[in-house]
């Protein structure tokens, strides 16, 4: 159905510097000011991304971008390095016989990208709405779905997946192509809901009206938020540029954000465009001051002044102006003692104040973060949670040195990932997520979220150390793991060839050992949501352990499944998930499998470098699997492998995984079983690794039998880390029990 993309808006055109220029460089358009790097004329914009041309076709004058006739900008803020452009929304219309008519806006925009100050919106009542796009070299997309089951669900202003559905939109986009689906073409709801409709808007521009599903048609255009980053190099490289860097004066050069490329910023007390070189700001004339008495500005800042007769700092953050003591200092010595003790107590009042102020700030975002509600879970509980620690601020603030830039290891659409060293010299990794804001609901569920994942205690999950709720979104606290995620591991062409068949194998197995824990062995049962090789981590010894429950959903026991707003990540979602909106713990099993088809062909789940049939690694994979072309999609590096069949057994359990019903596809403990299997016959080939197995576990090892495969000898797996494979099997398969 995608396949038919009748409404191509934008098209990626090389611009030919040929076509007619004015001499000077255009700086308004309309309502809009247009500035360097943004231009019109020859030499007036940075690169053929950042042109912009002014149509005066018509009454209003209108800037477009890359003299696109569809890519109308209605607002431009260069000291924020932001765009507002009016984008198409895509939709999907339909009427009584079934007929369809689509419109699926795309855009293609180079050093512009995607400010993750929009939100992905759907509207409809059958509606699946995905988008993808490229950032940097990889792909990325993300999606949600919208039904009414029951139209008394649906409520004005919130788009949780009733009527109307949203999602965060990651960093660094530089494209993006939506898809719209339904799954029953809006059978009988024509009448009040005809269409999906699904679009970018900028965060607080769109409001949900459940209206919005009649009345949408008329709409063709929403505000979207587009900023940018120039060139492809650090800051430091840039900089060595001299005559091409573009952070002019008073400006600083900001390379804080995912993707390549970097931004300039006016320094503080400077306004204006970077770009051009940035101005004094006159905080006194503004009356952009915290001065008592007399302001005076200077370059970058101001300054406060006292009257005659007053001193102090003149500040109303500071100690401000208290009248001379000299001019007193006769009267009497008691007088100036009492003036001293009015400005002390002045003083101690203000800053108490302050204090409380604060304090009570910190106690209400505690509260409503859960916090009371968390600690009558772990008290209530017989001090059985004595893992999970809640953090003060001041703790997470000494730990991540204030939030230093430098601790930075992480960041995306779900928040930033810091490196901390906590005071009893534990490395930890903290989680400032966020989240929008939050219901009651959610709150709860988070809070039962942070019990159970501190309780759960499995060698391949990551854990949960604390928590810290006094900040306005709450805090996560890991525990750290030094080696990077599985994704860097296979995609990083330096490491993925040392990345050998049995550590891959062994990856697999633990991390399917702790799946299928989170699934049946973990109290409440667990379904992780967004299982991918980005959110497994390695440790130093290439010990998985599964990582980011920020989308996982805890099932209730008399459940088995649930029906949900569609969270994860494109390329791995469970395609049944995708249409019926029932979470079931097979959905975890469906990415595990894509994974598993990762891990074999050291290629990316989706990747719109590919040719169309092979965009989609699951797809291409069965299809060629199915062919008899295994090793064709197979990662080079373990084409010469001598563990053919082993690789054989995981590529058929894959396709298991994958099967397209949820039914068909083995359940967590199965295919952890089977992986344990093949791992433990490779262990029986190579009796010289010695391992303390109790009887139990040998039996079960024995259960598989040996292939008449001869593994050579160490050359290419060593001897030690089949010594450190054979640890990590046997741990597993004692914890499943
Ligand atoms: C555009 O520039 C003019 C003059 O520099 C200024 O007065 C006006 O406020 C600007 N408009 C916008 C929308 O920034
Ligand atoms: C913009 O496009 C119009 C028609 O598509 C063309 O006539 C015009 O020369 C173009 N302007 C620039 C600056 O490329
Ligand atoms: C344009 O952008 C500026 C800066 O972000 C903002 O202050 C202003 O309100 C915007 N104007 C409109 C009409 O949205
Ligand atoms: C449905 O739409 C098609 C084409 O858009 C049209 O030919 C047909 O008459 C419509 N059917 C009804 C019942 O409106
Ligand atoms: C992007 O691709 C180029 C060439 O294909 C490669 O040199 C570069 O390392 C890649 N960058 C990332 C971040 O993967
Ligand atoms: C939502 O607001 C509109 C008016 O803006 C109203 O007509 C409609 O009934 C409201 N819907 C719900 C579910 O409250
Ligand atoms: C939806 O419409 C398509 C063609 O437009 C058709 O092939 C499909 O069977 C329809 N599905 C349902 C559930 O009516
Ligand atoms: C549409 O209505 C018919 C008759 O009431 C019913 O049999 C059918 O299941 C409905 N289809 C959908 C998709 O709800
Ligand atoms: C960086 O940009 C330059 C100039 O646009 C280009 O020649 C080079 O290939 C780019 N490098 C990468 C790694 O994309
Ligand atoms: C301005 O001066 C005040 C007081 O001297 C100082 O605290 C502040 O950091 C200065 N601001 C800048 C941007 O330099």
């Amino acid at each position: 159905m995608h396949l038919q993309i009748l409404f191509a808006l934008v098209a990626m055109i090389a611009l030919g510097a040929a076509s007619a220029q004015e001499p000077y460089c255009e700086s308004s358009c309309g309502n809009v000011n247009i500035t360097f790097p943004f231009g019109s004329g020859e030499g007036c914009y940075y690169s053929s991304d950042f042109l912009v041309t002014c149509d005066r076709s018509s009454v209003v004058p209108t800037p477009l971008l890359r003299n696109i006739s569809n890519l109308v900008i209605s607002n431009m803020s260069t000291s924020m390095s932001e765009l507002e452009i009016m984008m198409f929304i895509a939709r999907d219309c339909y009427n009584i016989s079934g007929s369809v008519r689509r419109e699926r806006p795309w855009l293609r925009l180079g050093d512009i990208r995607i400010s993750t100050k929009n939100r992905f919106v759907a509207i409809g009542c059958d509606t699946h709405a995905y988008f993808s796009g490229t950032r940097g070299n990889a792909s990325d997309g993300s999606g949600c779905i919208s039904t009414c089951g029951s139209n008394s669900l649906i409520r004005n202003g919130s788009c949780s997946g009733v009527g109307c559905c949203e999602v965060a939109v990651p960093d660094a986009m530089s494209s993006f192509e939506i898809t719209l689906s339904s799954y029953y073409n809006h059978t009988n709801i024509t009448d009040f809901n005809p269409c999906s409709y699904a679009f970018f808007v900028e965060e607080g521009k769109f409001d949900f009206s459940s209206n919005n599903l009649r009345d949408f048609g008329s709409v063709q255009k929403m505000p979207m938020l587009l900023d940018w980053a120039i060139g492809n190099t650090t800051c430091d490289t840039a900089r060595e540029d001299v005559d091409n860097f573009l952070c002019k004066e008073n400006s600083i050069c900001d390379e804080d954000y995912e993707g390549p490329g970097y931004r300039c910023r006016c320094n503080e007390g400077y306004e204006g465009n970077p770009y051009l070189g940035c101005k004094n700001i006159d905080e006194c004339q503004l009356q952009n001051h915290v001065c008592q008495h007399e302001c005076i500005d200077t370059v970058g800042n101001y300054t406060c002044k006292c009257r005659k007769g007053y001193s102090g700092d003149g500040r109303k953050d500071g100690t401000g102006c208290t009248a001379d003591q000299s001019m007193t200092i006769k009267i009497a010595v008691g007088s100036s003692v009492a003036a001293i003790f009015v400005i002390v107590f002045v003083n101690w009042l203000y800053f108490g104040l302050k204090k409380r102020k604060l304090m009570k700030l910190r106690e209400k975002f505690f509260k409503q973060n859960g916090g009371i509600m968390l600690q009558q879970r772990i008290s209530g509980d017989g001090g059985s949670h004595d893992q999970v620690k809640v953090f003060t601020i001041e703790e997470l603030k000494t730990a991540t040195n204030n939030y230093h830039e430098s601790r930075i290891i992480g960041k995306g659409g779900f928040g930033t990932v810091y490196k901390g060293v906590l005071s009893d010299n534990r490395t930890v990794a903290i989680k400032k997520s966020k989240l929008p804001d939050q219901t009651e609901s959610q709150i709860e569920q988070f809070i039962n979220e942070v019990v159970i994942l501190s309780q759960i205690n499995h060698r391949n999950v990551v854990k949960l150390i604390g928590c810290c709720l006094e900040t306005e979104v709450p805090s996560l606290v890991y525990e750290f793991i030094p080696n990077g995620t599985l994704s860097d591991h296979i995609h990083n062409k330096g490491k993925s060839s040392a990345f050998t068949w049995d550590i891959r194998l062994r990856i697999a197995t633990e991390t399917a050992a702790a799946l299928s824990y989170l699934h049946s062995a973990a109290s409440v049962p667990i379904i992780h949501r967004d299982v991918k090789p980005a959110n497994i981590l390695l440790d130093d010894s290439y010990v998985a352990k599964v990582a980011d429950f920020g989308a996982s959903k805890l099932i209730p026991m008399d459940q088995i499944e649930l029906a949900t707003m569609v969270q994860g990540t494109l390329g791995y979602l469970d395609p049944e998930y995708m249409q019926t909106n029932q979470l079931t713990d097979k959905s975890d099993v469906y990415s595990f499998g894509v994974v598993l088809v990762e891990l074999l062909t050291g290629k990316r789940a989706l990747s719109f470098d590919r040719p169309e049939e092979e965009r989609n690694l699951a797809m291409y994979f069965l299809s060629s699997l199915r062919k008899g072309r295994l090793f064709q999609v197979l990662d080079e590096n373990l084409q010469k492998n001598e563990d053919l069949k082993d690789i054989i057994k995981v590529s058929k359990l894959a396709e298991r995984c994958l099967h397209v019903q949820g039914d068909e596809r083995p359940t967590m403990k199965e295919v952890a079983m089977e992986l344990e299997g093949i791992l433990a016959s490779k262990i029986q080939k190579h009796p010289w690794v010695q391992h303390p197995l109790n009887e139990d576990e040998a039996e079960y090892l024995l259960k598989e039998p040996t292939n008449g495969y001869e593994c050579t000898d160490g050359a290419n797996g060593n001897s030690s880390t089949f010594d450190s494979m054979s640890k990590h099997t046997i741990l597993p398969i004692a914890s499943g029990r």
